[in-house]
């Protein structure tokens, strides 16, 4: 019988899913793998599972692109004769993409139980389709496990009983730590040997979608450029707006990579002087790697990488930008500590937890 089904859809979550099924499997809970196919290149998807030893996914959904609702709902109405079939005692969703919620939604309402690792994090900013996800995911889970304590504040609020919550820290960071001796060297993702550079991420649709701020931002991109070379590894959506928008020439001068494989980004981030993006994720990698992080956004729903960590919020204007690189350029930017546990343990807290749970949560609530 299979205990817990486990869903991934897009990058971010595959460093999350693959330490949990390494835990469920080491403390023999039975598991499946359901991918919902949102994402589908092998540079967004196969070459994760590779690099981190995902195991083959059980179930694959193939929802492939789409508008948010088209995705989402495509999502529900393929997951549903998968979720009825494979009768599981437990939904497991992992961060805050499309996937998460509508997978989530399915087993709230046909009476399984939802259990949401990275519950918690709140940017309080409706206009990102992941706040949505994040809000509403959490609302339907009956067990949710937090990175950071800020988290438990944000469900309280939200009215969520704190008995359903448990800290475990940041499994994306055991994932980093178990990879770190692995990591490919920048050198040979570069092809060359660069003494110092930055790594720049770019695909939020507020910095990406709107030609006058994607050129705003590649201009200040440029002028940092010619201090520091930039490392761009290009998002597919990111590269489409920049040839839609006939930006391309903004970007000549940096050096620009394919979406990257974990171990690839790995090391290039490892060995970079500073990063600047506008993913949530990274936000929390720099803090691990201690390399300093200027986030491209207004605000943060990891606020403990700006307490603890090495990240600094810096929005999307370019005089911003500008003085925080000069500052990094001549202080070395935020030096940072590791967040409390951030060990690489938190995916064996959640397992161990979820023996003890499971037995309670047989049977299939009353719908
Ligand atoms: C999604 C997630 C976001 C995450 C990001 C990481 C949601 C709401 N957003 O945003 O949280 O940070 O992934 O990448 O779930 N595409 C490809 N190949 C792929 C996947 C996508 O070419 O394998 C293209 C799509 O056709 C689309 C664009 O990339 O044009 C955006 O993909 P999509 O999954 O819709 O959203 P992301 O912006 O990637």
């Amino acid at each position: 019988m299979t205990q817990v089904l486990c869903v991934a859809g897009a990058r971010p979550n595959f460093m999350k899913i693959a330490p949990v099924m390494a835990a469920l499997a080491e403390t023999g809970i039975a598991a499946q793998l359901l991918h919902t196919g949102q994402h589908y290149d092998a540079a967004m998807s196969d070459g994760f599972f590779a690099d981190l030893g995902i195991p083959h996914p059980d179930h694959h959904l193939e929802v492939g692109s789409g508008s948010h609702a088209v995705q989402t709902a495509e999502v529900m109405k393929r997951f549903e004769p998968v979720l009825d079939s494979v009768k599981p005692q437990a939904v497991l969703v992992v961060g805050d993409v499309n996937s998460t919620i509508a997978c989530a939604l399915v087993a709230a309402k046909r009476g399984v139980r939802v259990i949401h690792v990275e519950a918690g994090l709140r940017s309080y900013d409706r206009a990102m389709p992941e706040e949505i996800n994040r809000v509403l995911t959490d609302q339907i889970s009956d067990l949710l496990f937090i990175t950071e304590k800020s988290a438990l504040a944000n469900l309280q609020r939200e009215g969520i009983d704190p008995a359903r919550v448990e800290f475990v820290g940041n499994v994306m960071i055991d994932t980093l730590y178990r990879n770190l001796e692995r990591a490919v060297p920048s050198c040979q993702t570069l092809g060359t040997a660069l003494p110092a550079y930055a790594v720049l991420t770019l695909h939020r649709p507020s910095n990406v979608d709107d030609p006058a701020t994607l050129a705003a931002l590649l201009d200040v991109i440029g002028e940092i450029n010619a201090v520091l070379p930039v490392v761009l590894p290009l998002h597919p959506r990111t590269r489409g707006n920049i040839e839609k928008f006939g930006l391309s020439a903004k970007i000549n001068a940096l050096r620009i990579l394919p979406p990257l494989g974990y171990l690839d980004m790995l090391g290039l981030m490892r060995d970079a002087k500073l990063v600047l993006t506008d993913s949530g994720g990274i936000q929390e990698e720099t803090t691990a790697l201690g390399v300093p992080c200027l986030t491209l956004r207004d605000n943060t729903e990891r606020p403990i990488t700006l307490t603890d960590g090495t990240n600094t919020l810096v929005g999307a204007d370019p005089a911003a930008i500008r003085a925080a690189f000069d500052q990094v350029m001549t202080n070395g930017g935020r030096a940072g500590c590791i967040p409390e546990y951030w060990d690489g343990r938190a995916a064996m807290r959640i397992a161990h937890t979820l023996k003890g749970w499971l037995p309670q949560a047989a049977g299939v609530r009353s719908a």
